[in-house]
């Protein structure tokens, strides 16, 4: 029987396949049920107790020199396939389908680099979020109408935690761990209780600004909204600031830029006023800083906040706020950016 197995190893060792299928053969006519490896196991039965441990030890050493010989023999068979006059090996490869970013990060990343460079760091905080930081630090009274819940998703009554419906919060997150100078930028997700429509949508994006330090003024936040207009719409762009209240500035201005399709003409974009309104600022009241364990004496801010989606359809003119949550491909792989 010894001698048997040797001389089937020995055969093994010289085997050879043209193809795929010559390998197939050779597996099945010795590593199948009914191969010749198989049939050994019959005549094992006889071998007498003394021997059968040496025995079982050279039909398995033989098994797996069989199986080892095989699928080299299957593999030396594919590349050959594969290297064959039929195949052109210099054709350029198919083409991997690569993602592109969603137009809002793209514009969020644009927006955040634009600011990077001007001195600020990124802060963020969290969706879920208490009443504290998005509301009572900011100084909303507490019968403020953006408490109510046609505004506010509630996810727990007492305390209270909400989603939250600004970024404003993490300006509370920001001042309460740190001291001035603070200069942070803070994008992020924010919810509102709205009925979805092309205009509205019960989530969306948003970018804060702050800036505290001795001596902040109107004039630095004037400055540096011009140089962020500027930089992501062109730079012939001017702005302008209308008075308006927020309960967390003081004052408080809305900013419009000239419209840069029309080029403050006047078109049906711009409702033929020339300006399109892009963001809320405001020199951060001294009750938001005294709340939130900053001197007020000593420090002065400003504060300002945008949406995404309001400055992705400036810059992309995207109708339908629905189309960005939607993930239809034709509409996301319209976008590309390098960042
Ligand atoms: N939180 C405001 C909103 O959601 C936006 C805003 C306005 C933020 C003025 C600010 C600001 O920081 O100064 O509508």
């Amino acid at each position: 029987m010894l001698g048997k197995i040797k001389e089937l190893l020995e055969e093994i060792s010289h085997l050879q396949a043209a193809n795929a299928e010559e390998a197939e053969a050779l597996r099945i006519k010795y590593l199948s049920k009914k191969g010749s490896i198989n049939a050994l196991m019959d005549e094992f039965r006889t071998v007498p107790a003394e021997m059968k441990k040496e025995v079982g030890m050279k039909i398995n050493e033989l098994k797996n020199s069989a199986l080892e010989k095989i699928n080299q023999l299957k593999d030396a068979a594919q590349t050959q396939q594969v290297a064959g006059d039929d195949v052109d090996l210099t054709r350029t490869p198919y083409p991997v389908p690569l993602g592109t970013r969603h137009p809002l990060t793209i514009v969020k990343n644009e927006i955040v680099d634009i600011f990077s460079r001007l001195g600020f760091t990124l802060a963020e905080g969290p969706e879920v979020e208490d009443d504290w930081h998005v509301y009572s630090s900011m100084n909303f009274a507490d019968d403020h109408p953006a408490r109510d819940m046609q505004d506010t998703f509630f996810v727990e009554a007492k305390p209270e935690i909400v989603l939250r419906s600004h970024t404003s919060s993490v300006q509370a997150r920001v001042m309460e761990t740190s001291q001035p100078p603070i200069r942070v930028i803070c994008p992020g997700r924010v919810y509102r209780n709205e009925a979805i429509s092309a205009r509205a949508h019960c989530f969306f994006h948003q970018v804060e600004g702050l800036y505290i330090d001795k001596n902040v003024s109107f004039t630095d936040l004037k400055q540096i909204l011009l140089l962020f207009a500027q930089e992501m719409f062109g730079p012939d762009t001017q702005i302008r600031l209308r008075p308006s209240y927020f309960p967390f500035t003081e004052p408080s201005a809305e900013m419009d830029i000239s419209c840069h399709l029309c080029g403050g003409k006047g078109c049906s974009f711009c409702k033929h006023t020339g300006w399109v309104e892009i963001l809320g600022c405001g020199m951060v009241d001294p009750a938001v800083l005294e709340a939130n364990g900053i001197d007020s004496k000593q420090y002065t801010g400003y504060a300002f906040g945008m949406g995404v989606e309001r400055i992705t359809n400036l810059k992309y003119q995207v109708k339908d706020l629905r189309m960005f949550s939607e993930n239809d491909k034709r509409f996301l792989q319209e976008f590309t950016a390098a960042n």
